[in-house]
């Protein structure tokens, strides 16, 4: 048995659906589920004995407590967290709350819980910290890529909060001896993305005939990752990761957002060409930059393939084409998503680019 949390979102939902395609070992899911947590991406699961979905906070040591008591998971993997760097930008209160607050309180219930193990149990015990490379800060042009020994460097408040979990991870190993393990990852893409992020959200307002608004001068760079990359990513370092490590994890594939946003439009163009024979391209709008908007993010892998032989099965142009497909086979999922608060929140952040 393992305890994820966070599981009915993007990469949480994407990690579950994985585990239980490939292990026997059933899974329980605390999830808050807040704007960004979707029981539909969860729906296949639907009558599955190895899933149990609880709704509930990580910062709520009473509900944690009794989940770790009654379960007894043998890992509890931390995916819940605020992840959208623009909301934090607006409000970063709720960044705290979760990612620092919830996270410490996550952690205090589980030292208790792990206190409380018979030897052999600890032993086979791990806390999996999903974080971000964004705790690193940004690079200029000719920086080399982050590893783990990076210095940690957080620009926005959603960052900054990540660091602070990461630091409470690490001290909560230092000094209680919590088995603990880190991975800093790249930006994911894939299915199940929520549409507020760029590449979902470029999918979404182009076959809706909307603006796609690049921030800036749209030459920012991303590191780009499929989502069952990361997935498989972390089921390795929870299986052989070294206690107390953190581990980078990335795919090797840096592109501008003016970059990822042609590709997108071409993809597009190609399966699904407008009514007019214009290209989607045609829909890009320059927009006001975000403010402290990191220049550029890439990752070093090197220690996940050498320690733990991990590598991605997917490239870029793999990957992109698998995730445009998804988004036009699922527009009720879409749908779905974007009635409601999303509207509200197009409209506060992009005005008349909405
Ligand atoms: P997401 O916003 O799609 O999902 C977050 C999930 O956490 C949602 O289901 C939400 O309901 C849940 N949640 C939020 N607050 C909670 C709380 N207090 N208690 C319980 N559940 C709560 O995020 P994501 O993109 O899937 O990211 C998952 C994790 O991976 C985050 O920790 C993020 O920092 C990290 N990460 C994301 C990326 C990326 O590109 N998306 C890259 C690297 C690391
Ligand atoms: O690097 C990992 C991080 O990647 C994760 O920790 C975060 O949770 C995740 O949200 C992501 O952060 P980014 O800020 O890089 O992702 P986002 O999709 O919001 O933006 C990607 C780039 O595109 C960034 O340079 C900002 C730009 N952008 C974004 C949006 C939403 C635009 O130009 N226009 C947009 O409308």
């Amino acid at each position: 048995m393992i305890l994820v949390t966070g599981g009915a979102g993007f990469i949480g939902s994407n990690f579950v659906l994985d585990w239980l395609a490939q292990s026997a070992e059933p899974v329980v899911n605390l999830d808050a589920l807040t704007y960004a947590g979707n029981l539909e991406n969860l729906a296949t699961l639907q009558g599955d004995p190895r899933h149990c979905f609880v709704h509930g906070d990580i910062g709520d040591s009473k509900l944690v407590s009794r989940l770790l008591a009654e379960h007894r998971p043998r890992a509890v993997l931390n995916f819940a967290a605020e992840s959208h760097v623009d909301r934090s930008i607006h409000g970063p209160e709720a960044f705290i709350q979760t990612n620092i607050v919830g996270s410490f309180r996550l952690l205090e219930a589980v030292r208790e819980f792990y206190g409380r193990l018979p030897e052999n149990a600890k032993n086979a015990f791990r806390f999996l910290h999903v974080s971000t490379d964004e705790v690193y800060g940004s690079l200029a042009s000719d920086d080399p890529a982050f590893t783990e020994t990076s210095r940690y460097e957080p620009n926005s408040p959603y960052s900054a909060s990540k660091a602070a979990s990461d630091h409470l991870v690490r001290a909560y190993h230092h000094t209680y001896g919590l088995p603990v393990l880190t991975t800093n990852c790249s930006n994911n893409y894939g299915p199940y993305h929520f549409p507020e992020k760029l590449i979902p959200l470029v999918i979404h307002n182009a076959l809706a005939g909307k603006p796609l608004p690049i921030y800036g001068d749209g030459r920012q760079v991303r590191d780009w990752l499929y989502v069952k990359d990361h997935c498989s990513a972390i089921r390795r370092v929870l299986e052989a990761g070294r206690l107390g490590e953190t581990y980078n994890v990335g795919g090797c594939n840096e592109k501008t957002n003016l970059e990822v946003v042609h590709t997108l439009c071409d993809m597009l163009d190609e399966l699904r060409p407008r009514a007019d024979g214009q290209s989607y391209r045609t829909q890009i709008t320059f927009v006001s930059d975000r403010p402290g908007h990191d220049r550029r993010y890439a990752i070093d892998a090197t220690k996940l393939a050498r320690e733990l032989g991990w590598t991605p099965a997917e490239t870029f142009a793999t990957g992109i084409r698998k995730t445009v497909q998804w988004y036009l086979d699922n527009p009720a999922w879409v749908e779905n998503v974007t009635s409601g608060a999303y509207q509200q929140w197009l409209g506060k952040h992009y005005g008349e680019n909405a």
